[in-house]
């Protein structure tokens, strides 16, 4: 599928109003596709969401959702959803809600509305706890929060029917970059960090310095998507979106400090569900998507602060 031949074809966008939908959005719209947005702002913000996008203001997991969807959509792009392991264990049953029944009701509109394709916002807390080596996708799902179980019980319902809708979900790692919510900070380990360090210079970590992570810049995890959207072979697997790069935490804060000098850090006890550490094995994301080479931390933390204006 390419832009030129389907400009008229419309494409469904979830969680339009988020960090990562919205500029999903913003490159699909730039690329000359229609695009119809879809968000309840519970998270989210009505002025990420591109002007060109025809916005659809509704809760995906209401059980009249597909009334207000358009009646035909050439793929779906599910990023709506909770998006913090640490959040779900307030109320498992919202989150429940928001990213699990919420998909199961977007497959039913995606099959009744012909999509070719159904993209997933998927996440690394499918994994749980992991040995110290990278992550592949065939790995066994031991998930340790209700967000990673929810996460992970959507892709169960993908499999059950992608006979009718295939599916691609994609496995994002530690996803940053500019637009993420700079006043949330119980979600997005490298917002929270760059948000206490230039508000206050003062950053408080939840948990240890010798946990490590996969950060992935925004610039990366939207051409994942368009490529998922485009090219992705074979149809109805999961694909880590991640960079293969393991940093620890402590590495990470020495970064930040450089960038934003005088800045100290303290630790706290670490939050329920935390993985201790994880990366990503990139051999899919290089055999179906193609891509190889990836923003550096150094580099996306550099833009990311420049970027961010906190008032
Ligand atoms: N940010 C990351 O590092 C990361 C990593 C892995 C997976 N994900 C997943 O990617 C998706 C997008 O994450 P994000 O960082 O952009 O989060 P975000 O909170 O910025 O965006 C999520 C959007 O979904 C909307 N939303 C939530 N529940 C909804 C509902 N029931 N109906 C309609 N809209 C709803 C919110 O208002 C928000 O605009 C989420 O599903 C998240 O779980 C994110």
């Amino acid at each position: 599928m390419t832009a030129t031949q389907d400009t008229e074809r419309i494409l469904l966008v979830t969680g339009v109003g988020g960090f990562i939908g919205s500029a999903v959005a913003q490159r699909l719209v730039a690329e000359g596709f229609r695009v119809v947005g879809v968000d309840d702002f519970s998270a989210g913000k009505r002025e990420n969401v591109p002007k060109q996008v025809d916005l659809v203001e509704v809760d995906v997991a209401a059980p009249q959702l597909a009334s207000k969807l358009p009646a035909a959509v050439h793929a779906v792009l599910h990023l709506a959803g909770q998006s913090s392991g640490e959040i779900s264990f307030d109320d498992p049953i919202s989150d429940l809600q928001k990213n699990t029944i919420s998909t199961l009701r977007l497959i039913d509109y995606a099959n009744s509305a012909g999509a070719t394709r159904f993209v997933f916002a998927s996440s690394m807390s499918v994994y749980g706890a992991t040995n110290d080596a990278p992550t592949h996708e065939e790995a066994v799902l031991q998930p340790l929060s209700c967000y990673g179980v929810g996460k992970s019980a959507a892709e169960g319902y993908l499999r059950v029917f992608s006979q009718r809708t295939p599916f691609v979900s994609l496995r994002m790692f530690n996803v940053y970059g500019p637009g993420q919510d700079m006043q949330n900070l119980r979600q997005g380990m490298v917002s929270i960090y760059v948000a206490q360090a230039l508000s206050s210079k003062r950053i408080v970590v939840k948990g240890s310095a010798e946990r490590y992570r996969d950060f992935v810049y925004i610039d990366d995890v939207v051409e994942a998507w368009v490529r998922a959207l485009q090219r992705a072979e074979p149809l109805n697997t999961a694909i880590n979106v991640g960079t293969g790069i393991r940093t620890e935490v402590g590495q990470l804060l020495n970064m930040i400090q450089q960038l934003v000098p005088d800045t100290v850090v303290e630790f706290t006890d670490s939050t329920p569900g935390d993985q201790f550490g994880i990366f990503a094995d990139t051999r899919r994301m290089q055999t179906h998507l193609g891509m190889s080479h990836f923003v550096s931390l150094q580099n996306g933390l550099r833009t990311f602060i420049e970027k961010t204006d906190l008032v």
